[in-house]
């Protein structure tokens, strides 16, 4: 046999590589002169768009790079922080290791922005927060012990961290960037194990209320509507999302361990926006804290302007 019939593999990779382009070509019926040419630059075509690079240079992700610190996310973390424990009370360890991480907070940080861009509500540092303390008093007001209190508290705060990889099974996201965040401060595999579940079961379209854990991150969660989430350039005209926040000026979870009740007391501007259309956005969400409240063995109740909707 001579050598050439036996090719060397950098011969066979290009004989192999060239046969698939034909045989691609061939089943679209295209001939070689079929391909479309080389995309050429028309300096002189009349545009109404300002040029790419501006554009380009100008667009919110360039902005981020050029003013990065990884620094700045950690002391927005603390503050908004400091202000949350001073409203909700609720004071976890693990919550303040998660504030000092540089990775947690520049992904929420950017999770809020990205979600800003796409016209949602606000899902920052507050939001996190927020829906933290708020898990944590839920189990805390039932009677459970410490350690479960904690784990809400850090499932509530990690719980919308994968915004920052796509909006779509964000739950599902957001629980393999609370793994990695969990694993780097060293929690057992068990604890992380019951915030992973809960994080990854908080939205409504797949998730369950599977234990104590993740009930109260669902409700604290589906709790937390209000004004301050609706961005300044909102227009809440058009958006009814933007307007049901807008017309929420107080939201109040109440947990009543002896009634066996959890209540969530709104207060409504009726002149922004009307209970049904609260409900016409939030019914997935009401269905789904009535199914964690039963797992905490209560009632979910809604009241809007001190009225009992159920
Ligand atoms: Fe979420
Ligand atoms: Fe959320």
């Amino acid at each position: 046999m001579t050598s050439e019939a036996t090719p060397d593999a950098d011969q066979l990779a290009a004989t192999q590589s060239s046969a698939t382009i034909d045989e691609a070509a061939a089943d679209r019926n295209e001939s070689p002169e079929a391909i479309p040419p080389e995309v050429v630059a028309e300096d002189d075509a009349p545009s109404a768009l300002t040029d790419p690079a501006t554009v380009i240079n100008e667009s919110a992700e360039s902005a981020i790079l050029r003013g990065v610190d990884a620094a700045d996310a950690v002391r927005e973390a603390e503050a908004v922080a400091l202000d949350a424990t001073r409203r909700t009370g609720a004071e976890v360890d693990i919550l303040t290791e998660l504030q000092r991480d540089a990775i947690t907070s520049a992904f929420i940080k950017l999770s809020d922005q990205f979600l800003g861009a796409q016209g949602f509500t606000e899902h920052g540092f507050r939001h996190a927060n927020l829906v933290g303390r708020i898990a944590y008093n839920v189990l805390h007001h039932l009677g459970a012990e410490q350690d479960l209190c904690d784990l809400a508290a850090i499932g509530g705060y990690l719980h919308d961290v994968g915004n920052v990889v796509s909006r779509m099974n964000h739950g599902l996201s957001s629980a393999w960037i609370a793994y990695d965040a969990l694993r780097r401060l060293e929690v057992d595999p068990y604890r992380i194990g019951l915030v992973l579940s809960a994080v990854g079961n908080h939205e409504e379209q797949y998730g369950s209320s599977i234990g104590p854990v993740g009930a109260a991150v669902i409700l604290a969660d589906k709790a937390d509507v209000h004004r301050s989430r609706v961005r300044k350039d909102a227009d809440t005209s058009i958006d009814i999302h933007d307007r049901v926040n807008d017309a929420v000026t107080h939201s109040f979870l109440r947990v009543d361990a002896q009634a066996a009740t959890i209540t969530l007391e709104l207060e409504l501007d009726t002149e922004r926006s009307t209970v049904i259309e609260y409900f016409e956005i939030f019914l997935d969400r009401m269905i789904m804290c009535r199914r964690a409240a039963r797992t905490l063995g209560c009632e979910f109740r809604i009241t809007a302007n001190g009225i009992p909707l159920g």
